[in-house]
């Protein structure tokens, strides 16, 4: 038997004693601050990364010593996941912080994005260098490195547009990968990394930006007007790519709650794609059904309109209930209190009275995360 490392004993010591393990950087083992959603959660450790070289030493030390029985779990900014009140895993934090430049033309700028950026100050940074494609995102709360896992999207954008390649260490290999935009295999609200939960550990993510500032995407609801209207205070003719952030903000503080003031995880339930047949039959009963037309003879359905009608806007389960401007929206009303189990229960209640109502089941988005690390217990589905 090989004599154990300093950093292996470290592992084995802190994870016996449950607090965080000060590899080389440290934070707290609790991750009821960590989550969105603020609910309850203890974490047998936690590991924050601060460069590349950090979890290669730590996979090192992980894979020779004793801890390497402990299931490891990836955290980023918590903004989707649904977090168990005891974690009983290695919790990686990825924080690397770090804009590069990699390309530069007159038509448009590459560059390469560390996972611990914060992704609305990327935006804002982005569309202030005068490098555009990222607007429509604006104010989707959590870190770049977790942009790609569900493929985020809004306003008629989602993250593919942009995105060129990620670099990710693939956890169960302990070997790091270039993934093209293709590699990724993006699809609505979906990723490689989302099929595949806990392997991978997405580093650095490379974007191409275009610096046409008349090349914006404001078909979506009010965006156009409320653009718009900022184009003409500033005496433009025609809304910039920044005149849509500003209008794209306006609308989501106004119908969004801000995670710091009422924890929630962003939207719940995905929009269900159902067949046309039968939301024609829908539309028969209740004419104001807003569904969107998708390939083969689908529609995809506002879940929001859904649990509005079946009179559930603002209601749920105390504490967690949907939220008075955006039912698609759960919000925890007793942060760092609520737990996982209140979460499910009002899941439950909502998504069985809109079949009730509807016959349209439900899918939960953000990952529901099990005691060992493991998502999505099939349990909890609705
Ligand atoms: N609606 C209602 N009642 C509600 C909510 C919505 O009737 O309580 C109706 C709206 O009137 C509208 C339709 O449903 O006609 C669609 O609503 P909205 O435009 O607000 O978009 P969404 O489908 O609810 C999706 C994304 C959001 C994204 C917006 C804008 C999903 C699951 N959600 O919401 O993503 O910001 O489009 O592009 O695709 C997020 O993931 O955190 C998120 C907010």
């Amino acid at each position: 038997m090989t004599q154990a490392s300093p950093l292996d004993l470290s592992i084995q010591s802190l994870t016996a004693t449950g607090s965080s393990i000060d590899l080389l950087a440290s934070s707290s083992s609790d991750l009821s601050q960590a989550n969105t959603m603020a609910l309850a959660c203890l974490a047998d450790t936690v590991v924050t990364l601060t460069d590349e070289a950090q979890l290669d030493n730590f996979m090192t030390a992980y894979a020779e010593g004793t801890a390497h029985k402990i299931p490891l779990f990836v955290l980023s900014g918590g903004s989707n996941v649904l977090l168990p009140a005891e974690l009983n895993a290695i919790v990686l934090q990825p924080k690397m912080r770090g804009i590069d430049i990699i390309d530069q033309t007159d038509d448009y700028v590459d560059i390469e994005v560390m996972a611990g950026e914060n992704w609305h100050d990327l935006v804002v940074h982005t569309v202030n260098q005068g490098w555009y494609g990222l607007e429509n995102l604006a104010l989707i709360p959590g870190l770049t490195g977790a942009a790609p896992v569900q493929n985020i999207g809004a306003y008629g954008v989602q993250l593919e547009d942009c995105l060129q390649y990620v670099r990710a260490y693939h956890l169960p290999t302990q070997t790091w990968h270039h993934l093209s935009a293709s590699d990724c295999a993006f699809g609505y609200r979906d990723s490689i990394f989302k099929r595949t939960p806990n392997t991978w550990l997405i580093s650095r993510v490379g974007f191409r930006l275009h610096t046409d500032p008349n090349n914006i995407l404001a078909s979506y609801g009010d965006v156009q007007t409320i653009a718009q209207r900022y184009a003409d205070q500033q005496g433009r003719k025609l809304p910039t790519p920044h005149d849509v952030m500003q209008a794209i903000i306006d609308i989501r503080q106004q119908k969004l709650p801000d995670p710091k003031q009422l924890p929630n995880c962003g939207s719940f339930f995905q929009n269900p794609i159902i067949a046309q047949e039968q939301f024609m039959a829908l539309q028969a009963i209740y004419p104001t059904i807003v569904g969107y037309p998708m390939p083969d003879a689908m529609t995809k359905v506002a879940a929001g309109w859904l649990i509005e009608q079946a009179g559930l806007k603002g209601g749920g389960v105390a504490p967690i209930v949907t939220h008075q401007q955006q039912a698609l929206v759960l919000t925890n009303h007793t942060p760092y209190q609520a737990t996982q189990e209140d979460v499910a229960i009002a899941q439950h209640y909502i998504a069985n009275t809109v079949y009730e109502k509807f016959a349209i089941q439900l899918s939960r988005e953000p990952v529901w995360i099990n005691a060992d690390g493991s998502t999505g217990s099939t349990e909890h589905v609705v």
